[in-house]
């Protein structure tokens, strides 16, 4: 009986030190992204670990992994599935699989600046995205911008027609595909990692980027001309594993939700700032041209590319692409 009894009470004082071991190791939120630490989603990733740590001291410790480290871009969202990566940020051209309306940011001169952008993202139907995978497992914790993109090329792009034949780097979307074949340009998915490479050896001859990714990439090194085309958007949905993040303490998710917002304004205000910086760095690097496009030639690229959207306003939802046309107007 005694013998027992005392097996009984070193079995329930192993379980409560186990126990209080446990509850004093923090949870590990592991952030993977695939740019480098100088750009937009870097800084914000740095500040999301930053913030997390000092106001949740012992409770939470954030790990971030940058430039594709831990996974690159064809991998990560497998990863946060599989409970592997617990949170990811990756461009809204990168989400066809899992939501087909959140194909609508990658629609060419959509929006006519970023303060648009930031409209539409905080409108209702912006919000409503940010939901939609809820289902998937996915949830959206909020948007944070990069920038408008920039065609870049060994070649001078003035007009559509001069990217006729070329190949151009695309990311994993069908909507970024047709937008270079409406100009008869060849284009080819590849993931971010490969894009120096992918422009360096000619596998591609150019590509479409904000000026952050291009400078932090060195892609201006390899690419002799770029033009201020400012024809599409490259933001982002911050997204975690629902299942994960439901299954938080209550107090550590509420407090990293408001980090998260926090974090968002402050990303969303550095942003252009940020890229007009890495536009000076790419012109006092002397290696590339920058194209400024007179109000006639960019007319002329819209008209080239704009036909796009029809193709996909059946997935995205005419409405859908109403409301963020809307959002152009303060
Ligand atoms: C790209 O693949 O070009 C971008 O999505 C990379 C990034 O995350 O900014």
């Amino acid at each position: 009986m005694f013998k027992l009894t005392a097996k009984a009470v070193a079995c329930a004082l192993s379980l409560s030190v186990a126990g209080l071991v446990h509850a004093a190791d923090p949870i590990t939120i592991k952030f993977s992204h695939v740019v480098a630490e100088n750009t937009p989603k870097g800084q914000g990733a740095l500040m999301f670990k930053r913030l997390a740590e000092e106001r949740l001291p012992g409770k939470v410790k954030v790990e971030v992994y940058p430039n594709s480290s831990l996974y690159g871009d064809g991998k990560e969202m497998e990863a946060l599935l599989l409970g592997d990566v617990h949170i990811i940020a990756p461009s809204l051209a990168k989400f066809e699989h899992y939501s087909k309306a959140i194909q609508i940011f990658d629609l060419p001169f959509l929006f006519d600046d970023i303060e648009a952008v930031d409209r539409f993202q905080k409108s209702e139907g912006g919000q409503k995205l940010l939901a939609s995978m809820q289902d998937k497992g996915i949830t959206g914790l909020g948007y944070w911008h990069n920038g408008l993109k920039q065609l870049s090329a060994n070649k001078k792009l003035v007009e559509p027609k001069d990217a006729r034949g070329l190949k151009f780097r695309v990311q994993a979307s069908a909507v970024l595909d047709e937008q270079f074949k409406a100009l008869k340009a060849n284009p080819r998915k590849m993931s971010f990692a490969e894009v120096y490479q992918g422009l360096q050896t000619g596998v591609v001859n150019g590509a479409e980027n904000p000026y952050s990714n291009i400078y932090s990439q060195k892609m201006h090194e390899v690419q002799k001309y770029i033009t201020e085309s400012n024809h599409g958007l490259l933001d982002y949905m911050v997204i975690t594993n629902t299942k994960f993040w439901e299954g938080l303490p209550a107090d550590v998710r509420t407090e990293l939700r408001s980090i998260m917002d926090e974090v968002s304004v402050e990303v969303n205000r550095l942003a252009y700032e940020l890229n007009e910086g890495d536009k000076q760095r790419i012109l006092a690097a002397g290696t590339t041209e920058i194209i400024t496009l007179t109000p006639e030639q960019r007319a002329k690229w819209r008209e080239a590319m704009q036909p796009v959207w029809k193709k996909f306003e059946g997935e995205i939802g005419a409405d859908l692409i109403k409301a963020a046309q809307a959002s152009n107007q303060k």
